[in-house]
């Protein structure tokens, strides 16, 4: 058979439904995830985390469990090899938590203070939690709270931005809103827990994970433990979700530890448990919006001040003050995220980070201006229209969101909308709407993808991309079909193969859009090649790319993706309960190449919002430091009787500058949707809930009377 492309008509498979091309292998359980891939003589790791939130590890007693039946060796600062703590990676200087075991310092409850290493899951875990610990305990502080003592603004580029006189802006202000909210810690939540087998074959460290990116892994594997990078192998077929949280963390590193000391493969699988301290989090937040407009809700003063968290150890920023900066414009404008170091695990990003919380109080807060400017919330959206970015001054690459706006109120039914509060009556249930905007950044990074025409007829596609359940790997299929101009069924898509070379991780909205580029570039340079003729060699015939120069070209411009967030709530006066009826989002958010799990993911994040708004609460104990109920029974995430019929739609947006039009579609459906579900609770009972989330007793409460304030 010659191999050939686009000799007949094939039907463009980008743009058409397309179901997951692993989908029959994940519902049929052939799907095999990190934790459950055979190996021969495989050992299992267990482990354990500090009890105390501050101090020394005085002795680690491990001579007890070591005569214990199955365990093989007990790792901890005392023993474990010596890693760089100090490698530049991804995201700069590595947090220390995951540097483990470097030396006899606890800076929070949950640090990783040991790993115990047995013959049988079950063995390790006896042992582990047999394993005494001794400690010097210090005094912990770990209360967070607005402008506390401690709070500073980071020296990282961009953690504030100024233009104007704030102050004279709000004093000359016909009409000014000044409001706090708060938002709590959040967790990723996904399905699969964290699992990591590390083996050394035939002097190459071989790592099965599951991550959001396995080049980023193994890059980081390879630093930390000054290895050459063609040392390092990392693999990670299937991903039940990572929201942010499944970069390089301590059961990679523990794992590699141990096989290095036994010789044997080990497996290390965080529980549920450990997951809420050493995985990362969302910061809690509390935010100050000060919007100062003319009585034409025209606005001349804005100013947004966040403050977030973080650990002694390590620097991370919740950057919520910077949803407004390609947003919203007034002549004095000012955004400021702060922090404050507290005895605490390290946060990290979690879906939409910054974005979320940050859109959370400054689309309640733009909803208080409409109400006191008496104009309708989106009329008030389309009067403050920028012509450019606020901050960057960058033309929009594309802006959308007016047109999302008037779809989602076409089909939402907003016309018929009364603005007053606090009327609508159900029985003991009171009824109200509410909307939002939303928007995350458009971006790509420098990919590598490889793509082979075999001699049987079929395409190898060969990308170190993530599927971590965004259907990305169904959607390269089908641009890698269409670059190629074949039908789909002849794309062998293999990803998640450190092997593969550099490519963008799944993060930021840009995996999906970064892997399609490099694809799409490899298969043009193939088709070249298989145009000059000749027949496909056995091997076959492999064009490669690299878009590093391609991306580096792009004309600088504000690049987002848009949206609009409708929600309908019934709030019962009784129970103080809130229910959200229905939600839609209407999207302008590029060329979406997937209908079908493109919907999955606008419904995925406007879930996530509904859970945002009304359940997900992490508690720190105060005395201990550490969460209380940390699982899926104390941390509740929306399950599906709380979840009502979500209704996705979008323009059409494709990206004027990318091979494929993609913008990115894996975090905006967030954005935004915590707001209108508050926004609709305002408009059902008249009171403003500035504190997320929307719990029963917070309602109850702050009663229903219109003009209420939720943060009594
Ligand atoms: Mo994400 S929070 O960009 O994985």
């Amino acid at each position: 058979m010659t191999t050939t492309t686009g000799t007949a008509a094939v039907t463009p498979s980008v743009g058409a439904a397309h179901t997951r091309v692993e989908g029959r292998e994940k519902v049929t359980g052939a799907a095999r995830y990190a934790g459950e891939i055979p190996f021969a003589g495989l050992a299992h790791g267990w482990l354990v985390v500090s009890t105390i939130a501050r101090g020394r590890i005085r002795s680690v007693e491990s001579a007890a469990v070591e005569a214990m039946p199955g365990v093989l060796t007990v790792l901890h600062h005392g023993n474990a090899p010596q890693v760089d703590g100090e490698y530049v990676g991804l995201l700069g200087k590595p947090d220390p938590t995951i540097t483990l075991f470097q030396n006899d310092r606890v800076p929070f409850a949950g640090w990783p203070v040991a790993l115990v290493v047995a013959e049988t899951p079950e063995q390790a875990r006896e042992a582990a939690e047999a394993l005494e610990v001794r400690y010097d305990e210090e005094p912990h502080d770990v209360a967070f709270s607005a402008g506390r003592p401690g709070t500073y603004t980071p020296q990282d580029q961009g953690a504030e931005t100024e233009k104007g006189d704030i102050e004279a802006g709000l004093a000359a202000a016909a009409v000014v809103v000044d409001a706090e909210y708060t938002t709590p810690e959040e967790h990723h939540a996904m399905m699969e827990p964290h699992a990591a087998t590390a083996r050394w074959d035939s002097g190459r460290l071989e790592l099965v994970d599951s991550n959001q990116g396995s080049m980023w892994v193994a890059d980081e594997l390879a630093k930390m433990f000054s290895l050459d990078p063609a040392s390092v192998r990392v693999r990670s077929e299937h991903v039940g979700g990572g929201f942010g949280s499944k970069g390089l963390r301590p059961h990679q590193v523990a794992a590699v530890m141990a096989t290095t000391t036994l010789h044997r493969p080990v497996r290390v699988v965080l529980t549920r448990r450990q997951m809420f301290a050493i995985t990362g989090y969302r910061s809690p937040t509390a935010q100050r919006v000060r919007l100062g407009a003319d009585a034409d809700g025209r606005l001349c003063a804005f100013d947004h001040q966040a403050q977030s968290l973080t650990s002694t150890v390590h620097e991370f920023i919740e950057r919520s003050a910077d949803y407004g900066r390609a947003m919203y414009d007034a002549d004095a404008h000012h955004t400021v995220n702060r922090l404050v170091k507290l005895d605490v695990p390290t946060p990290t990003f979690v879906r939409a980070p910054g974005e979320a919380p940050g859109s959370f109080a400054l689309e309640s807060a733009l909803d208080e201006l409409a109400e006191k400017c008496g104009l309708d919330p989106i009329v008030l959206r389309a009067r403050n229209e920028p012509e450019a970015g606020p901050v960057s001054g960058l033309p929009y690459s594309t802006r959308r969101l007016i047109d999302c706006f008037e779809e989602g109120a076409r089909r939402f039914g907003w016309a018929d909308r009364d603005p007053i509060p606090g009327l609508r009556r159900e029985g003991r249930w009171l009824l109200g709407t509410g909307t939002a905007s939303a928007t995350f950044p458009s971006n790509a990074m420098p990919s590598t993808a490889a793509v082979t025409a075999e001699a049987d007829g079929t395409f190898t596609v060969r990308i170190t991309a993530a599927d971590i359940g965004t259907g990305a790997r169904t959607a390269l299929t089908q641009i890698a079909a269409d670059a190629l101009e074949v039908e789909p069924g002849r794309i062998h898509m293999r990803i998640a193969d450190s092997d593969f070379g550099q490519a963008m991780i799944a993060g930021g909205s840009m995996g999906t859009r970064s892997w399609a580029w490099a694809v799409t570039s490899a298969a043009k340079e193939l088709r070249e090649q298989l145009a000059l003729g000749g027949g496909i060699p056995e091997e076959g015939i492999t064009a490669r790319s690299n878009t590093a120069e391609a991306i580096a070209a792009l004309a600088q411009k504000e690049r987002h993706s848009y949206g609009a967030q409708f929600a309908e709530v019934a709030v019962d006066t009784a129970t103080g309960e809130v229910r959200v009826r229905r939600m839609l989002g209407i999207f302008a958010a590029g060329r979406i190449v997937n209908p079908l799990t493109a919907r999955s993911q606008f419904i995925g994040g406007m879930t996530w919002g509904l859970s945002m708004a009304l359940h997900e609460e992490a508690v720190r104990d105060q005395a201990f430091g550490s969460h209380v109920g940390p699982d899926l029974a104390g941390y509740h995430v929306a399950a599906h009787a709380d979840v009502p019929p979500i209704e996705v739609g979008w323009v059409d947006d494709p990206d004027p500058d990318d091979p494929v039009g993609i913008k990115g579609i894996g975090e905006v459906g967030i954005v935004g949707a915590a707001a209108a579900i508050a926004n609709a609770v305002w408009h059902a009972t008249g009171v403003r809930h500035r504190h997320l989330p929307i719990r029963p007793d917070r309602v109850l409460l702050a009663g229903t009377a219109p003009g209420g304030d939720g943060d009594a």
